[in-house]
């Protein structure tokens, strides 16, 4: 595995296996790995005959008062991860590889569909950080695919809005949530926790397909659901941000008839956020 951290290496060593006719995968992450980034990169290493992770902790998806200063960055266990997983590059650039222009006066990306709505309410600017910089890898590493994952639902539909709306041409594909044993999605920030949350912390999923459940038997009454998901949560000691029953391709709220459902949530704990979903299909 080569690791590098300019945009020449990165253009370099890309293009000579497009030449070859190779099919190049790329797995944005932001580092600080777990099971969860893994099987991105596995489901790419499967399909794809080159692998690119990027490994870049993005300043401009983090909000004033974010952790963006203190989000864990551990590069050498990473590469060791990755080296072990077959991956043939890994791109770590710096900040002002990645924002020559600087973080404030550059091009941005918005995606005004998925603005307004969950997380991008107490996020505001985040997935515009967000999609700025996902543009700004596939233009360097000109994948074939990109690999997300299913837990950061927003996030997937905001690179797919992208990359419809811009033409470009990647094929963005999504992952399946990987869980601990107990039900908690796999977090970079789950390292927060203090035990006593951590503990608590499955809640999240629990309420969550508790209400995926009543919708498999039925109940379509959204906002009763959502309330009684919210009350569960705080009663658990979770502080919601949202609950919320959308519609799994554009998250709006689902009409009458529809099968398809999505139900979203997001909560505190202790100074830690945490997001989840659990999508459901009725006959
Ligand atoms: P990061 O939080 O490091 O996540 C990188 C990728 O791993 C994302 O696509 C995320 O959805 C996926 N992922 C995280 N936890 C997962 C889990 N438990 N199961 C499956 N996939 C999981 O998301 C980002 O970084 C950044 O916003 C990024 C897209 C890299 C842009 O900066």
């Amino acid at each position: 595995m080569h690791q590098i951290t300019t945009r020449e290496d990165l253009r370099r060593r890309v293009s000579g296996w497009k030449r070859a006719g190779e099919l190049v995968a790329l797995v944005p992450t932001m580092g600080n790995l777990h099971a969860g980034h893994l099987s991105l990169v596995d489901a790419a290493r499967e399909a794809a005959d080159r692998v690119v992770v990027s490994v870049f902790v993005n300043p401009t998806q983090f909000g004033a008062g974010e952790d963006y200063t203190t989000y864990p960055r551990t590069l050498d266990a990473d590469r060791q991860l990755l080296e072990v997983r077959g991956v043939d590059l890994l791109f770590a650039p710096d900040v002002g590889t990645m924002y020559p222009e600087g973080t404030a006066k550059g091009a941005r990306i918005q995606v005004p569909a998925l603005e307004g709505m969950l997380c991008a309410l107490s996020r505001p600017g985040h997935f515009s950080g967000v999609a700025t910089v996902v543009a700004k890898l596939f233009n360097l590493v000109a994948p074939d695919r990109a690999y997300f994952g299913l837990k950061d639902y927003q996030q997937l539909l905001v690179i797919q809005h992208m990359v419809r709306d811009l033409s470009m041409p990647v094929e963005v594909i999504g992952v399946e949530t990987v869980r601990a044993p107990d039900g908690l999605a796999l977090s970079s920030r789950n390292g927060y926790l203090s035990p006593d949350d951590r503990a608590r912390a499955p809640w999240l999923n629990k309420v969550l397909a508790d209400a995926a459940t009543a919708l498999q038997q039925g109940e379509r009454d959204f906002t009763a659901l959502e309330n009684t998901a919210s009350k569960a949560l705080i009663q658990a000691g979770l502080e919601p941000d949202y609950v919320a029953i959308r519609r799994p391709d554009d998250l709006l709220r689902p009409g009458v008839g529809e099968h398809a459902f999505i139900v979203l949530g997001a909560a505190r704990l202790g100074g830690t956020r945490l997001i989840d979903n659990v999508t459901v299909t009725t006959a």
